[in-house]
């Protein structure tokens, strides 16, 4: 399979251990959870080693001392609804200081068009790095949805983290946005009639607020 270059599986031992926890349909609601914030510290560590760093000064207490730093009022997680929520906890613990902004999609009866039914982002999108939360890329029409209107509002620093992704939503959302890194923990095998991740982990939301 052709993976594009805006596409990276990141290969690590604890997110291939964590994935198989994840996946299980034994794993309870608490762990699932837990999981879900773990994976996403894993993989958010890789998908933010290059946010671009200012020089900075300070005093240690025998010297001073030149330090580089985030500038972290200008980070932005998206958490697409509702899944993508729990994956900004995880972010949080990484950047506890990086805003929120979240946005609620859903498709359209007549264009089956996914349409914002919440879209809060913070103002100045130029100055801003968003860093787009989804757990599952899966035809990936929500995502690409979501990046269309942050460009709309300006933003050119963007970049997706989601835990599992499909084929097809890779080849869709690569495509269309081929300036915006995706990381991801795996890449799974197809989508089937009802568009779920094979094999996935079944209904990401469900899985995670107890509604299946
Ligand atoms: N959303 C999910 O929660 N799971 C899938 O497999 C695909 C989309």
């Amino acid at each position: 399979m052709n993976i594009p270059d805006n596409f990276q599986v990141i290969d690590h031992a604890l997110i291939h251990h964590k994935l198989g926890l994840i996946r299980d349909k034994n794993t309870g609601l608490k762990e699932f959870r837990e999981l879900v914030t773990e994976a996403t510290m894993l993989l958010g560590y890789e998908a933010t080693k290059d946010l671009s760093l200012k020089d900075a000064e300070v005093q240690t207490p025998i010297t001073t001392a030149q330090v580089k730093t985030v500038e972290v009022a200008d980070i932005v997680l998206v958490p697409i609804m509702r899944a993508g929520l729990s994956m900004a906890e995880g972010m949080l613990k990484l950047i506890p200081n990086a805003r929120v902004g979240c946005v609620g999609m859903e498709r359209d009866h007549e264009t089956h068009q996914p349409v914002d039914y919440y879209f809060k982002i913070p103002n100045q999108a130029q100055k801003r790095t968003f860093i787009v939360l989804d757990p599952m890329l899966a035809t990936g029409g929500t995502i690409i949805a979501t990046v269309d209107r942050l460009k709309d509002l300006g933003a050119d620093k963007i970049l997706c983290v989601c835990i599992i992704s499909a084929p097809e939503g890779m080849e869709a959302f690569c495509e269309q946005h081929q300036d915006v890194k995706v990381y991801t923990g795996a890449l799974d095998d197809h989508l089937n009639s009802s568009k779920y991740i094979v094999p996935g982990l079944g209904d990401a939301g469900d899985r995670l607020y107890g509604t299946d």
